[in-house]
């Protein structure tokens, strides 16, 4: 099969090179799938530059998640048959032709989605569940407040709070155009972190039951003032830091609850009831056109390094995807 590698020696932060892998077998209970496009994940770019390390038994090749057709499959796997559409999330893997996943990872592709389009999904969607949904609990009629609204897991996460029947959503982003986006996905508030104090605006508006964060740093404190009494925030990510000087009285006259969690390294049990929970519960929205893709730049797989940059460079609404 053909693959994406850093450098030609696996050295992190090295060109990024095609090269040629014997093809993966699938194993029991698992799949080959004949990838069609490859999402990217902010996620790569630490990986590519040596800082994420793919979890242990994980391909070395860059790639948290892909569309494309069922190749083969493995002892025991019965979810899928050769020739049905689908899209997975991985552990790695997904910059290449061929990938090996878990059926339990794996989610079927509708007819009213393009094959290319359909890697735009499983990632994000399965972040969004686990963490909003799931660990942080998300009701109907609570409040939400959506940092990175217009990230690739923001604009899935937005409209799946959306479709839920979240009274209120807070999306922030930065610039006008990113906070029109986020108003037409479903926030009914955008703010523009470069001129605007969100914090004051969530808390002028009534506050935030959960908050999904992936920016840290100075942001921990100020959710923690932009929340509702009994409110949850989740980290995905500490993109402006891993550390700062937290006030807890906040947190403990308003009973919040601090969280954070990871997707990659969870065990495959785990990432299959996440999967079940998605496919159960807004699947059939992604099949209605309820819940819609976003898709900013589509790339061919030789072109990963100008993908990669593109996505570093930040300018981006949604997923770029590499077509294989
Ligand atoms: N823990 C997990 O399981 C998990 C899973 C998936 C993703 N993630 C993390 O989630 C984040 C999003 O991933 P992605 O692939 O969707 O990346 P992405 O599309 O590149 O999005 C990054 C986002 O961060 C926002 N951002 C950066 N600094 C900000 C600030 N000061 N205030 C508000 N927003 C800020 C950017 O907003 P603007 O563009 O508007 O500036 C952008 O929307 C990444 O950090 C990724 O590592 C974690």
């Amino acid at each position: 099969m053909t693959a994406i590698m850093t450098a030609a020696h696996g050295e992190p932060g090295g060109p990024l090179t095609l090269i040629e892998r014997p093809r993966p077998v699938p194993g029991p209970g698992e799949i080959l799938i004949e990838v069609a496009a490859a999402g990217l994940n902010r996620a790569d770019l630490a990986q590519r530059a040596g800082r994420y390390p793919p979890p242990p038994g994980a391909s070395d090749i860059l790639g948290l998640e892909v569309s494309g057709v069922v190749a083969a499959a493995g002892p025991g796997a019965s979810r899928f048959k050769t020739g049905d559409r689908v899209c997975a999330l991985l552990a790695g893997g997904g910059y290449a032709s061929h990938v090996v996943v878990d059926e339990g990872s794996v989610l079927p592709v509708p007819e009213s989605i393009d094959l290319v389009t359909a890697a735009c999904f499983p990632e994000a969607m399965m972040t969004a569940w686990a963490n909003v949904f799931d660990r942080a609990g998300l009701k109907p009629g609570e409040t939400f407040l959506c940092h990175g609204a217009t990230s690739g897991i923001g604009v899935m996460a937005i409209q799946m709070a959306k479709v839920y029947g979240a009274s209120k959503i807070f999306g922030t982003a930065g610039s006008e155009d990113k906070c029109a986006l986020a108003r037409d996905l479903g926030a009914d508030i955008a703010i523009n972190y470069r001129t605007q104090d969100f914090e004051q605006v969530v808390k002028e508006a009534g506050g935030a039951d959960v908050t999904l964060d992936m920016v840290g740093g100075d942001y921990i404190q100020k959710n923690i003032g932009a929340a509702k009494a009994d409110g949850r925030i989740i980290n995905i990510a500490y993109q402006n830091g891993m550390t700062a000087t937290v006030n807890f009285g906040l947190v403990l006259m308003k009973r919040l609850s601090l969280m954070a969690t990871t997707l990659r390294a969870r065990p495959v049990p785990e990432k299959s009831r996440i999967r079940a929970a998605v496919e159960k519960d807004f699947w059939p929205h992604v099949a209605s056109g309820k819940l819609r893709p976003v898709l900013d730049t589509v790339y061919s797989l030789a072109e990963a390094e100008v993908a990669l940059a593109h996505m570093d460079k930040g300018g981006h609404s949604g997923k770029i995807l590499l077509k294989v």
